[in-house]
């Protein structure tokens, strides 16, 4: 049977989310040796607390999570100034950007996305069987932004764009724009359109220009903004996220939503999480020093580093970038290949520790000197 065939035309165009690597199977043949920087994951560990709401949550766990996640909005509220009534939980940051796209966009309701923007949004709109239009994004030479080209996006959005989807600090290139430039937008965009801003790695900013695009909510009930526990909260594996917007859109997404998406676990530690802020500034400055030792080191060797604010930088190796990503892979340390992106000559790699620095620039030092050789 020709299954292809029966499904809906947006997933017949559909490439599924590529996760990278088969870790599991590195992790096996590397005998727990390997270094891992090819999913933006911390590696700081989670903050103190969350083990002990984990370990209190589990003689629980044969009953269902709280459908509404009332105390995690709660303490979300509090985090950004909002109402409970404008938060909604998501099983990851993912779930409530492809829910976003079902409710909002359709075949004649086109999402807009910025290229190199993250790959979920075009699964989105097309898992919606929405038009997807990509704004080319500006070259690097061009701004300091070097990724949205957000007067062009402004310019694209016409009648058919219901939904923008915008990603500040972006992945995967890991640069921003400044509130000011995000203001301009928001004055340019029609009134019927929404705006989504994925800040899922918003804690890790130090840039004094960026604004959490939360500032705008209540002030313009286009906006919606999306967070994760899985980046600086270092909760990836227990799957949180939420989105904030008005208190209608909200109730607009919840007709839509899984009863149950979020898991006991996770509304826990995520709660917990919110509750040691103190953790939260430590990633944030700790982060921020090992981005500026790797991008040095990478820099020192002749690499264009993309500027970051996030907890990865973009790097671009040229035309041999596929050579040294697998010669890296061979010797154990694992980094995100860009082909699939449209950016064949870079590879993403996400910040570790210390240790782990240190032995992917000797490691790419004995595999560039390889390259050179050839
Ligand atoms: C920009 C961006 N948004 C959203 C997500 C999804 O995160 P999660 O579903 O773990 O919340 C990711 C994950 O890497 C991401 O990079």
């Amino acid at each position: 049977m020709d299954y292809l065939c029966l499904a809906q035309p947006g997933i017949r165009s559909l490439c599924a989310y590529d996760p990278g690597h088969d870790l599991v199977a590195l992790r096996a043949a590397h005998a727990g040796k390997l270094i891992e920087l090819g999913s933006n994951e911390s590696p700081l560990g989670i903050a103190p607390g969350v083990l002990d709401a984990i370990t209190a949550t589990l003689p629980e766990i044969h009953r269902y999570p709280d459908p509404r996640g009332g105390a995690l909005k709660a303490a979300l509220a509090r985090e950004h100034g909002v109402a409970s009534e404008q938060i909604i939980l998501g099983n990851g940051s993912h779930e409530l950007l492809m829910l976003l796209a079902q409710v909002f966009a359709g075949r004649d309701a086109g999402v807009l996305a910025a290229q190199f923007g993250f790959a979920v949004y075009a699964l989105a709109a097309k898992a919606a069987n929405a038009p997807l239009r990509q704004t080319p994004a500006l070259l690097r030479e061009q701004a300091m932004a070097h990724g949205h080209d957000l007067q062009a996006m402004a310019t694209g959005v016409d009648a058919g764009i219901r939904l923008v989807y915008l990603c500040n600090p972006n992945n995967p290139t890991g640069t921003w724009y400044s509130g000011d430039a995000f203001a301009q937008f928001l004055a340019a965009l029609p009134a019927d359109v929404l705006v989504v801003v994925d800040e899922a790695y918003r804690e890790y900013v130090t840039a004094p220009e960026y604004v959490s695009a939360s500032t705008w909510l209540g002030r313009d009930p286009r906006v919606i903004v999306t967070g994760t526990f899985s980046k600086a909260h270092a909760l990836a594996g227990l799957r949180v996220g939420y989105a904030l917007a008005a208190p209608g859109l909200i109730a607009v997404l919840e007709r839509a939503r899984e009863s149950f998406n979020v898991n006991a676990l996770g509304l826990a530690a995520a709660e917990a999480s919110l509750a040691a802020p103190a953790h939260i500034a430590q990633v944030r400055a700790r982060n921020a020093g090992q981005r500026q030792w790797l991008t040095d080191q990478l820099r020192a060797r002749g690499l264009f580093v993309y500027p970051s604010q996030t907890n990865f930088v973009l790097v671009e190796f040229g035309p041999h970038a596929a050579q040294i990503e697998a010669g890296l892979l061979a010797r154990g340390i694992v980094l995100r290949p860009m082909a699939g992106y449209g950016l064949p000559r870079c590879l993403r790699i996400s910040l570790g520790s210390a240790d782990d620095h240190a032995r992917l620039v000797a490691v790419l030092d004995a595999v560039l000197a390889q390259q050179g050789g050839r």
